[in-house]
């Protein structure tokens, strides 16, 4: 059984950071921001506004922006996020009660900043083992609950928000070939921890706060990102030139330009959502598809190759018809 991904739902939080907002707090400035992230601004949700909500507003705006979807039928949910409400109940099993959607099977998947892609590789796997037919897959995070303000190196970077994918079984294969991949040699490289714990070898700082080594995961990004790109082209018999539009995960500006130009790809062929809602992790690549959507640039019948990569470390790509 084929699949192809019918519909596109998003939702960034109302309450706007600026870059300005952090250089009253650190030693840091808007001009610097701008020129090593490509970050302008980031949305944060409220304090009593979590991963599990953001996702459900998502779903709405979804089927307020697409006539005729609905959720009905809905068989398997999948949510990719780091920055979970808690640890149980899934995120997955939330957002199945509030919007009462009936026998869906239920997981979240922890793929730091590949979790969306990742879903909708399982989404596809399941729909081509003829167990389900409709699945939503969602991309979703609550950063700024988990930043540490203290590090001026990664607390300007996070932002929140949530997409959301809706994948169907279809006559066409709209879902092309995938790659997958990790190298858990970085694990300590990104991290998040609530307890003591030992990663590669080495105790971690339990703080329940994001850390990272920049320049490492700066450095990974880059080189495996373009080897990637590569590859899931030729699994797919594909060239460059056959894509109408690549987006990377929304790490930072400047790994999305380096890949761009290793790769002898025009920047205007990259969608970002960088610059208007910074680094989100998992909802990331589903922002940039909907604020290309948004604009008219993606049209019906497009390929768009979808790269995510990050905590793991980790990465996962699709090419998609639209
Ligand atoms: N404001 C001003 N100066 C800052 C700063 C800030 N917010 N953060 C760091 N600096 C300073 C550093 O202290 C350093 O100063 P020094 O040269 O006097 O030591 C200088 O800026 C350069 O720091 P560096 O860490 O080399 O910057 P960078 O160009 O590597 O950019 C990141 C830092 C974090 C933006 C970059 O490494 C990055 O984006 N890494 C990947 C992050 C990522 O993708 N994470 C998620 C993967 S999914």
């Amino acid at each position: 059984m084929n699949s192809q991904i019918t519909a596109i739902g998003v939702y960034a939080p109302s309450q706007v950071i600026t870059n300005d907002w952090f250089a009253d707090k650190i030693e840091t400035n808007n001009e610097w921001i701008i020129s090593r992230t490509g970050i302008r601004e980031r949305r944060f949700t409220e304090p009593d506004e979590y991963t599990s909500d953001i996702c459900v507003k998502a779903v709405k705006n979804l089927i307020a922006e697409n006539p005729g979807v609905t959720t009905e039928g809905v068989d398997f949910i999948i949510v990719g996020t780091t920055t979970a409400d808690q640890v149980m109940p899934s995120m997955a099993s939330q957002i199945q009660n509030a919007l009462n959607i009936q026998d869906a099977g239920c997981l979240d998947i922890m793929a730091a900043c590949a979790g969306f892609v990742y879903g909708i590789i399982l989404a596809k796997g399941l729909i081509a083992a003829g167990t389900h037919k409709k699945v939503l897959v969602f991309g979703a995070e609550t950063l700024s609950k988990f930043t540490d303000f203290n590090d001026r190196t990664s607390c300007i970077l996070f932002g929140d928000g949530a997409g959301v994918a809706l994948v169907e079984a279809s006559e066409k294969s709209k879902i092309y070939n995938t790659i997958t991949g990790t190298d858990g040699s970085h694990g300590k490289d990104l991290y998040l921890s609530q307890h003591a714990s030992v990663v590669n070898g080495e105790e971690i700082v339990p703080n329940g706060k994001i850390h990272q080594n920049g320049k490492v995961v700066f450095k990974w990004a880059i080189q495996t990102i373009t080897n990637k790109v590569g590859e899931l082209l030729s699994k797919n018999a594909l060239k460059l030139e056959d894509l109408d539009w690549v987006i990377l995960h929304s790490a930072n500006l400047r790994i999305i330009e380096a890949v761009a130009q290793e790769l002898n790809v025009p920047m205007d062929k990259m969608l970002t959502s960088i610059e208007l809602y910074g680094n989100t992790s998992s909802a990331s690549i589903p922002l940039a598809w909907d604020l290309a959507a948004k604009s008219g640039k993606i049209k019906k019948g497009n390929k768009m190759l979808l790269l995510g990569f990050g905590g793991g470390l980790t990465y996962a790509g699709v090419i998609v018809e639209v």
